[in-house]
């Protein structure tokens, strides 16, 4: 057996390794068999067939020079163009792919910071206004881009209302942004109101519709009732759809339109000086992986409009049913509802504790996924989960039950993190531990850390013991401490 973190002296041959990377699978979620619910998009067998075909044939390709490897190119000006129809863009309507729905997020703020800094120069602190729901992409792109990160609050229903949203609007803003819709709820904001305030304003509009671009077109053409959200509304000046999630296209695959170039414009980065010679890059990446784009080109052209209406058909059924269902379980709520097919539920009764809920979930091999503000468990269903929804709804109300059952399990239940799970409280997951639990990730190592057990080793946050030792009391006093932090630091910086 070759050592860990070493590099065999001599190659494995091919058929011991994939035999050992297929048996390194087993311990992983199984998508295939609809158990997880935003991580994977399920076109079916022989779509996943041809995904692997389409990408295996560009697996060597790089688009970082578009001029070598010309039918690439032709690839992505193709998805970028049937995308903008599909999200009913005028005419003019421009775009690039990128590697994902973050990276798109990012080069809109990007660009509309520098659209910003060419046009109105004498802003020192530039700021994006956001729902208090967008991905938390935004916030991302606000520290890596050094905007102001202004998080307008939501209402009852989840979505933003545009006067508050109007409201915090000042004179640095270089940005606002909603989304059709909101991960977290499944709601669409109120983007053609959102719309006249951005025109009011002369503000550029991002709607991020990641999770939403290929699939809400499709809810439409079914006869769903939808609110408009896409460039059909005026003030909407930039959208970012992902292919590898409702496109069903494979990982690396997001798209980011402009209503025009005069937006576009401030995307690309150039470079004149560069001893490699001149450089020129439309998005955040150097190498761009061929096969991403293939991919993404080969399974728009694979589903085409028959293949998208009949997933969204079924994406849209599987929701219903999952609505009902949830509705028939004493001490669920809904969160929302839902505009589309995105699903969060909560608990009703002060008793039940959703995260007790999520964790009995685990244990049946599911995964759902553990959300806050507030606690509530996420869905994201498609079409691959219309033969397992009854077995779920079965296992939900089995866990409501034992939940309820057990009261003492109660605040023992994992808390959110997206995309990962922990055991520690939610506000305990200070950004110090959650610091710590990236640094052992990413350490030389590379060892996963048993997130279950943070917060109880010796060498764990002070703070998380603290949040162990005394509970609620405890999180509600470090989360005004964090407040008053924030607070202080604002007003530092503003001087
Ligand atoms: C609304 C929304 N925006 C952005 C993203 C980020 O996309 P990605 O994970 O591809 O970076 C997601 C992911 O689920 C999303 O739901």
């Amino acid at each position: 057996m070759d050592k860990f973190g070493v590099i065999p002296r001599a190659g494995i041959p091919r058929e011991e390794l994939l035999s050992r990377m297929k048996e390194m699978k087993q311990g992983d979620l199984d998508w295939e068999g609809g158990r997880t619910f935003s991580l994977v998009y399920h076109g079916g067998e022989e779509h996943l067939r041809l995904l692997r075909e389409a990408y295996g044939l560009y697996i060597a390709e790089n688009l970082l020079n578009p001029m070598a490897f010309k039918s690439l190119k032709g690839m992505e000006a193709e998805v970028v163009r049937m995308t903008a129809n599909m999200l009913n863009g005028p005419a003019d309507t421009v775009g690039t792919m990128t590697s994902g729905g973050t990276e798109s997020i990012l080069l809109a703020a990007k660009t509309y910071r520098e659209r910003a800094r060419r046009k109105r120069p004498w802003i020192r602190r530039p700021e994006m206004v956001v729902a208090a729901t967008v991905h938390v992409a935004f916030e991302k792109a606000a520290e890596y881009f050094g905007l102001r990160f202004v998080k307008v609050p939501v209402g009852d229903d989840f979505r933003v209302d545009p006067r508050a949203l109007r409201r915090r609007i000042g004179r640095n803003t270089v940005m606002i942004a909603a989304s059709a819709p909101q991960f977290p709820q499944g709601v669409i904001d109120p983007i053609t109101e959102l719309g006249q305030v951005a025109l009011e304003k002369k503000l550029p509009f991002h709607v991020d519709a990641c999770i939403g671009g290929f699939i809400l077109p499709w809810l439409e053409r079914l006869g769903h009732p939808l609110p408009p959200w896409d460039f059909r509304v005026p003030g909407v000046t930039s959208i970012s759809a992902d292919v590898h999630k409702y496109g069903y296209a494979s990982k690396g695959a997001s798209t980011l339109t402009f209503r025009d170039m005069s937006y576009m414009r401030d995307q690309f980065f150039i470079s004149t000086d560069w001893t490699g010679g001149i450089y020129a890059s439309p998005n955040m990446q150097g190498t761009r992986a061929g096969g991403a784009v293939a991919a993404a080109w080969a399974a728009m052209k694979f589903m085409g409009e028959e293949g998208y209406l009949e997933m969204a058909r079924g994406a849209l059924e599987t929701t219903r049913r999952y609505v009902e269902g949830v509705r028939a379980i004493e001490g669920l709520r809904l969160l929302g509802p839902p505009d589309a097919t995105l699903v969060a539920i909560a608990s009703e009764d002060p008793e039940l504790d959703i995260y007790v809920v999520a964790d009995l979930l685990d244990e049946k091999g599911w995964a759902p996924d553990r959300q806050q503000y507030p606690a509530s468990l996420h869905v994201t269903l498609t079409s691959n989960h219309e033969a397992v929804i009854d077995d779920y709804l079965a296992d939900l109300a089995g866990a409501v039950a034992q939940a309820r059952a057990q009261p003492e399990l109660k605040g023992q239940g994992k808390a959110p993190m997206y995309g990962m799970m922990a055991k520690a409280p939610v506000r305990g997951m200070v950004r110090m531990s959650v610091r710590k639990i990236m640094e052992s990730m990413y350490s030389p190592a590379g060892e996963v850390p048993d997130l279950g057990q943070v917060g109880q080793s010796e060498d764990d946050d002070p703070l998380l013991k603290l949040i162990g030792k005394y509970g609620e009391p405890a999180m509600k006093l470090l989360d005004q401490v964090q407040d008053a932090r924030t607070a202080v630091g604002r007003f530092l910086k503003r001087e």
